[in-house]
């Protein structure tokens, strides 16, 4: 009897999600609402979330790696975020003004984050990032951004180029190139070619994400993150770290307090809330940040930064974030998942190894597991942490054909296939299942010729 394929597999074990996807088409165009969620031939539809698990719509558990787009250190449902959250929502969740949670939430944040002298809440992480660059140029009275294939830094058109190839191209239609006119693209890594941008002094921002393109899939070498610092302050630009993912996981203050670099500006995200809707919040050095600052009327019309946003620092993003802070601040999930990412790492290069399949798995150097298929350079000369190598390429068909079968064995990852974000409530079994699925799948992609032994 011929086997069944991994499309007529997925078919057969996600009914309920097929048809869903098929009924959303009618209502929301592409039948998801994050491109990143997009899957063919259809995308799976959640119930359910607590801890590192997740329950699908027909029925199906899986362990959990995409992990709320890299920002659960936590899991979901975590007890004291719900706490907080149910106290709150008797309370109201947004008043219209201040409120005094705001307040302990920025101090909170102050103390693990060595460069936020200063906290604007946002509502999302492209939020920030969109207002740090307003504020970057107006500090600076110039215009160009300086960015580094591959990383990304979510859907403010200003960053819309750089996160894929070809890298001058905007990531969407309906960019103008205006939009991106002033945004420089250049490889990381690479003193000189920083140094070359940098020297017309017509930049006023650098920003990187601050453990490499997309959390590390891409690394940033150790010495660089001090040439950045060095070479910004030489021509007059702003120094700003994207750590919506890194801020709570890479240690409690992020890279910057991992590495002890100082940026001028960061943003944060996702686990700011607690991973409540509406993270967001740009921090930074007092001086830029005073550009919020109301003056006389000239600086309040012609030079002021303005910000607004209805929910900005509302009541109940600060009770979650300042319940899941709290945590953080321990330092025990930091080092609880990074410790299982090097249990994943492991496990995932030794089935690799016992298939005879040329490729390499690196934890990036904290928290976040990813996988190359292929042949490199520095293979079997480097410790599998930060990778430099940004030539690789990630083939979207095998990666969609590994997030399939993942799934079909009970671990959900992104649809890119490659990823996984570890959190501090994996257990040491959910990595050796996940180690198990992840040879299931090597074996069935194998039978398929998604992917080849080595010769
Ligand atoms: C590095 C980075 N920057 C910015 C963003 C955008 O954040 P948000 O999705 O909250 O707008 C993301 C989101 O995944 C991100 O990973």
């Amino acid at each position: 009897m011929l086997r069944q394929s991994t499309a007529e597999r997925y078919a057969v074990q996600f009914p309920q999600s097929q048809a869903l996807f098929a009924k959303a088409q009618n209502m929301i165009p592409r039948g998801v609402s994050h491109d990143q969620w997009y899957a063919m031939p259809f995308s799976l539809f959640m119930t359910q979330g607590k801890g590192s698990h997740l329950w699908d719509v027909d029925g199906n558990e899986y362990i959990d790696y995409y992990g709320g787009h890299g920002g659960k250190m936590l899991g979901h449902a975590h007890p004291a975020v719900v706490e907080a959250a149910q106290k709150q929502l008797e309370r109201g969740v947004q008043y219209g003004t201040c409120c005094d949670l705001s307040l302990a939430w920025a101090a909170l944040i102050q103390k693990l984050v060595p460069s936020a002298e200063r906290i604007e809440f946002t509502n999302s992480g492209t939020e920030a990032v969109m207002m740090g660059i307003r504020l970057a140029r107006a500090f600076t009275g110039r215009s160009k951004i300086v960015r580094f294939q591959f990383h990304f830094a979510g859907g403010y058109d200003a960053v819309a180029v750089g996160y894929k190839e070809p890298f001058d191209i905007p990531l969407s239609g309906g960019i103008l190139p205006p939009a991106v006119q002033d945004t420089i693209v250049i490889p990381a890594n690479d003193e000189e070619r920083l140094e070359d941008a940098l020297k017309k002094r017509d930049v006023a921002v650098l920003i990187v994400e601050a453990a490499g393109g997309s959390s590390g899939v891409v690394g940033i070498k150790p010495p660089f993150y001090k040439a950045m610092r060095e070479l910004t302050k030489k021509y007059g630009s702003l120094l700003f770290f994207d750590e919506i993912v890194t801020g709570f996981r890479y240690s409690p203050g992020g890279v910057q307090a991992a590495v002890g670099i100082r940026p001028d500006l960061t943003s944060l995200g996702k686990g700011i809330t607690g991973m409540v809707p509406g993270a967001g919040a740009i921090v930074g050095c007092q001086d830029v940040m005073n550009m919020l600052l109301f003056q006389n009327d000239h600086w309040n019309r012609y030079q002021r930064v303005s910000h607004s946003g209805t929910f900005n620092a509302n009541p109940f993003c600060a009770a979650t974030g300042i319940a899941y802070l709290n945590i953080i601040a321990t330092g025990r999930p930091t080092q609880e998942a990074n410790r299982k990412a090097r249990m994943l790492r492991d496990g995932m290069q030794h089935q690799l190894e016992g298939y005879g399949i040329t490729g390499c798995v690196y934890d990036s150097g904290f928290s976040v597991v990813h996988l190359y298929l292929g042949s490199c350079d520095q293979q079997g000369c480097c410790d599998r942490t930060v990778c430099l190598n940004a030539a690789k390429v990630r083939a979207s068909d095998a990666g969609l054909a590994l997030y399939m079968n993942l799934a079909l064995n009970g671990v959900k990852v992104p649809v890119r296939g490659y990823d996984f974000f570890v959190s501090a409530v994996h257990t040491p079994e959910d990595i050796q299942k996940t180690v198990a699925a992840f040879g299931k799948s090597l074996a069935a992609m194998l039978d398929e010729n998604k992917i080849v032994k080595r010769s």
